[in-house]
């Protein structure tokens, strides 16, 4: 599994702040001391270039829904969505000090909606007699171990077990929806699923 480079965001978020603090003094110096110097315009301009930085560092760690996830069932495109909405919030509450209420939250509701999806994918295929229902139900229950893994690590270490479980669940459900899942559209769609 991928390891976030920094463990302890409170930690983290501080040693930024410190950064971006001491760049700043060392800035307002070099202008007290003269403007002639590069050295206090490159670092005006690494000032000027952070938040910019930082933006396309956030923005990439999301997942953003597209077309070409289409598994060609409103129904389950639909909750696909909602599941990539859920990962952003965890991936959210990864990034910022949103506080152990908005985590455990985060957590519960990614799980309690994946457990709603799984249920009423299986059932799709069940109904239908799917004839790879029992792998895909098997790739599903796995996926669920792993949760339940990540659920226990979080009462042990919570900024490694919420890093985990959002670079996990994003690799996890956008190769499921893209493999396994666009696996029976053909089958379910000729069966009349919508
Ligand atoms: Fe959409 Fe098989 O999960």
């Amino acid at each position: 599994m991928k390891k976030n480079m920094c463990r302890n965001k409170r930690l983290c978020m501080f040693g930024v702040s410190l950064i971006i603090l001491t760049l700043i003094v060392a800035a307002i110096l070099g202008l007290l001391a003269g403007p002639d110097s590069p050295i206090t315009w490159i670092l005006i301009a690494i000032l000027l270039f952070i938040p910019f930085i930082y933006r396309k560092m956030a923005a990439s760690k999301f997942v953003e829904w597209k077309d070409d996830y289409s598994v060609g069932i409103d129904s389950i495109d639909q909750q696909h969505k909602k599941l990539l909405n859920l990962i952003n919030q965890l991936q959210t509450a990864v990034d910022y000090s949103t506080g152990e209420e908005f985590e455990r939250d985060a957590l519960d509701e990614l799980v309690d909606y994946t457990k709603t999806h799984f249920n009423y994918e299986e059932g799709l295929m069940r109904d239908n007699d799917y004839p790879d229902f029992e792998p895909h139900k098997a790739q599903h229950e796995k996926m669920f171990k792993k949760v339940g893994e990540v659920l226990a690590e979080y009462e042990q270490d919570q900024d490694t077990a919420m890093a985990n479980a959002a670079e996990y669940l994003k690799g996890w459900l956008i190769n499921h929806i893209n493999g396994t899942d666009k696996e029976y559209s053909s089958y379910l769609i000729g069966k009349g699923v919508k």
